[in-house]
């Protein structure tokens, strides 16, 4: 008889990792990861799969890419300790998926919260429905829509989590948000995704007056799938090769030009390289490098490449994530423009925090001029004390600007969405009231 697993030795387990790696400090949140049994929100998935320490992907569309998941646990520990939920709080969870994080929020805001969770996918919100009545989870509200419209039956919300990548802050988020609330969301800035905490100030007449202003108390590095509907973004993944080498793959942020084929040639050609005189480790890439290029030069790009193509090259990217059979996917950053590119490269470490030396290759007919453009950039964000991780501040107004907004944004970098102008930066102090 097969021996039943001690399903609360694996969630002990799963938090006394997390707490070892420096990632949950919060005894609410620890509380509610030993307490929510995840395995019944991922009905067919082992139990040691489900309190690993990863994401599972629940739901795919026709061309195999992911449309639902549990998110990985180590996020959601991130993202609750930023939302710092308490009881009695009214909250939204936009993206339910398996219903695992609406537990756990139900598990925080106790008996007299309240929690709703709205998903695009009918099939998936049925799924969460039926999860959490049977995890005793009953009393989570589940609707099925569109949260770029939020729930607005149950406004105003104490705090708001959104549970996939955000390219814009739509108007109804900040008109459902309680002046003293908190949003958690994983935004997109141009190409780079961080889960930031925001805060109102200065909300006159209310969140849904004209004026109004909010300010990241928190930022940290996420990688979700995009928010689809009408609050998807101009965002575009292009696959670069023919479809047998496929595992390349470019993004851009913004509707400019790429010539995909001709830079899948460029990159079979050997490419020039220049030494940046840098060494770094790969949080200082991923947190920092990969953040400054996207936010200060017009021309960036990410690069992605899945096991086949880490295996095959032709690009050799700095940043390589492991599956249990060997390197599983890559991811690199540079600067592209029409068929040629310049990409980041550094050799693979045995540890994330062992420092290599970054170079550059730059690919195609342009590919010396960018490269050459990419290592000044390189070395711009050394200059500037390599700002990145928890320094990252962001600012959201209305857009087109409100009252305050005189245009002059001195030091920050401006990021304009369809809703929202941002406004970005690295303080090397504390301004008073963050
Ligand atoms: C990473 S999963 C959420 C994980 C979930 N919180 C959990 O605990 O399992 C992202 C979810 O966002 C949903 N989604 C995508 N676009 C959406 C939209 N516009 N409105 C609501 N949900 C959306 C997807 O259907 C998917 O289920």
């Amino acid at each position: 008889m097969a021996v039943k697993p001690d399903l609360r030795a694996l969630r002990d387990t799963l938090v006394a990792d997390l707490v070892a790696r420096d990632v949950l400090h919060d005894q609410r949140v620890a509380d509610a990861l030993t307490t929510v049994p995840r395995h019944l929100f991922l009905p067919g998935v082992p139990a040691a799969e489900a309190y690993a320490d990863e994401a599972v992907v629940t739901r795919r569309d026709a061309e195999g890419t992911a449309t639902s998941s549990s998110s990985q646990p180590a996020i959601m520990a991130i993202m609750l300790e930023q939302l710092d939920v308490r009881p009695g709080h009214r909250v939204l969870e936009i993206g339910a998926g398996t219903g695992y994080n609406a537990a756990l929020l139900a598990h925080l805001v106790g008996p007299t919260g309240s929690v709703t969770t709205i998903d695009l996918q009918p099939d998936v919100t049925d799924a969460a429905r039926d999860a959490l009545v049977a995890a005793g989870y009953a009393r989570v509200r589940v609707v099925c829509g569109d949260g770029a419209l939020g729930v607005p039956d149950d406004a105003p919300y104490d705090r708001m989590i959104v549970t996939a990548g955000a390219w814009d802050l739509p108007p109804a988020w900040y008109e459902q948000l309680a002046v003293d609330g908190r949003l958690v969301v994983p935004l997109d800035l141009r190409g780079v995704m961080r889960s930031i905490a925001f805060e109102p100030v200065d909300a006159v007449g209310g969140n849904a007056g004209a004026r109004w202003r909010w300010r990241s108390r928190s930022a940290h590095t996420c990688g979700f799938m995009p928010l689809r509907g009408l609050a998807a973004g101009p965002g575009r993944r292009l696959r670069i090769g023919a479809p047998e080498d496929a595992g390349i793959s470019l993004s851009v942020d913004d509707e400019r030009e790429v010539d995909v084929d001709v830079l899948g040639e460029a990159l079979t050609a050997p490419p020039v390289e220049i030494a940046t005189g840098l060494e770094l480790t790969t949080p200082e890439l991923v947190d920092g490098l990969f953040g400054w290029l996207a936010l200060t030069e017009p021309d960036s790009c990410g690069m992605y490449a899945g096991a086949e193509a880490i295996e095959r090259g032709p690009v050799e990217l700095p940043v390589v994530y492991d599956g249990p059979s060997g390197p599983s996917a890559a991811m690199g950053s540079g600067l592209v423009a029409d068929g040629s590119a310049a990409l980041l490269a550094r050799p693979r470490t045995d540890d994330r925090s062992t420092a290599a030396p970054l170079v550059v290759r730059g690919y195609g007919a342009d590919g010396s001029a960018l490269a050459t453009r990419l290592v000044t950039a390189a070395r711009a964000w050394d200059d500037a004390g390599r700002p990145g991780g928890e320094r990252l501040r962001v600012e959201a107004l209305p857009l087109p600007g409100g009252a305050d907004d005189t245009g002059t944004y001195e030091g920050k970098h401006v990021v304009d969405k369809r809703s929202v102008r941002l406004l970005v930066s690295w303080p090397t102090t504390e301004v008073p009231g963050q």
